[in-house]
């Protein structure tokens, strides 16, 4: 049975409490099938076509999404700087670029794009110009928009939480970093607001604090948080840290950057985890987080970015496979 009843993925909101669980359960599956039966799950979209239309730079993203697809079978069409290598450099928008390319039958677009809402844009291209009789509807999936949104990573990153804590309820969870400009964060919280009895704790510093509209969906949720600027004070309390760098290309004031030297996660800080405590980073690490820490036991960084090969092999398959 499928478990979505969507077409393109494009926020977090999107999946309920059902999907996410059963969702999981088939990463599980992939995964273990993937390490242990080799077999399977290989070549199970043969002859479907991936585009991956990449405008902001990307390794985790793009190479999970690509590897994932071509060990399902797929073919994959990419292009890794859209911004200078398509005809966007000439002026074409991005609703021209969506329909030209779906003329040429993919069954999926993976987009990454600088601008928020972007995803919505070229999704609401193929709802209003591609409906072929004949053929499937071509998928949406959203790689990272702007400063808006990363589903996929908060589905792999809260994968990565099931799998380390055993459990999604009940959870202390600092978020930290750059919360404001960071669209993994904001994905993520959406997830997390869905599970019963989850705290969160936002550490950043003043400059960067987390939005209003996240803080109003939380209350509105019912979901207990709260901000706070010393780490050291909230660390002992946390079973999650989710860290994340200083997003400068995003920002007009790079001097703003100094002011978060100070949120550095070394060997001092990691001494103050409970001992279950798990770091989490969506990556690229930029020494927010000390080299000496890549090794603790605590951090699952490698292991979380190496979920998202199963999750985003999952999810191809969930949303392809009754094509
Ligand atoms: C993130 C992104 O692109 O938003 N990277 C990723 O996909 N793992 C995080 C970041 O760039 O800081």
């Amino acid at each position: 049975m499928g478990i979505f009843n969507f077409t393109h993925v494009l926020r977090s909101q999107q999946f309920d409490r059902w999907m996410l669980e059963t969702f999981f359960d088939r990463v599980d599956a992939i995964k273990y099938d993937f390490l242990h039966a080799r077999g399977d799950v290989r070549k199970r979209l043969s002859e479907m076509l991936m585009f991956a239309v990449f405008y902001e730079p990307s390794t985790r993203t793009r190479f999970s999404f690509e590897a994932g697809a071509h060990h399902l079978g797929m073919h994959v069409v990419s292009t890794e700087n859209a911004e200078q290598f398509s005809s966007s450099i000439k002026g074409e928008t991005l609703e021209h670029t969506i329909r030209t390319m779906c003329g040429y039958f993919p069954d999926v677009i993976v987009l990454r794009h600088k601008d928020d809402g972007a995803a919505d844009r070229a999704a609401g291209v193929i709802d209003k110009y591609v409906v072929d009789k004949n053929r499937h509807k071509v998928s949406i999936i959203n790689a990272g928009d702007g400063m808006n949104q990363h589903p996929t990573q908060a589905l792999l990153d809260l994968y990565t939480i099931r799998r380390k804590m055993g459990k999604l309820d009940g959870l202390t969870v600092i978020v930290g970093g750059d919360l404001e400009h960071g669209r993994t964060v904001k994905s993520l919280v959406y997830l997390l607001a869905k599970f019963d009895n989850n705290r969160l704790i936002f550490v950043s510093p003043d400059e960067f604090r987390i939005g209003e509209n996240i803080k109003e969906h939380l209350t509105e949720h019912g979901v207990e948080f709260r901000e706070e600027t010393e780490l050291e004070k909230v660390l002992p309390d946390a079973d999650v840290v989710y860290w994340t760098r200083i997003q400068k290309e995003r920002m007009k004031d790079s001097k703003l950057v100094d002011s978060v030297r100070k949120y550095v996660i070394g060997s001092g800080e990691i001494g103050l985890f409970k001992e279950s405590a798990i770091l989490m980073h969506p990556m690229p690490i930029a020494g927010e987080i000390g080299r000496e820490v890549d090794d603790d036991p605590h951090a699952v960084y490698f292991e979380q970015s190496q979920n998202g090969l199963f999750v985003r092999m999952t999810l191809l398959l969930e949303l392809l496979s009754k094509k």
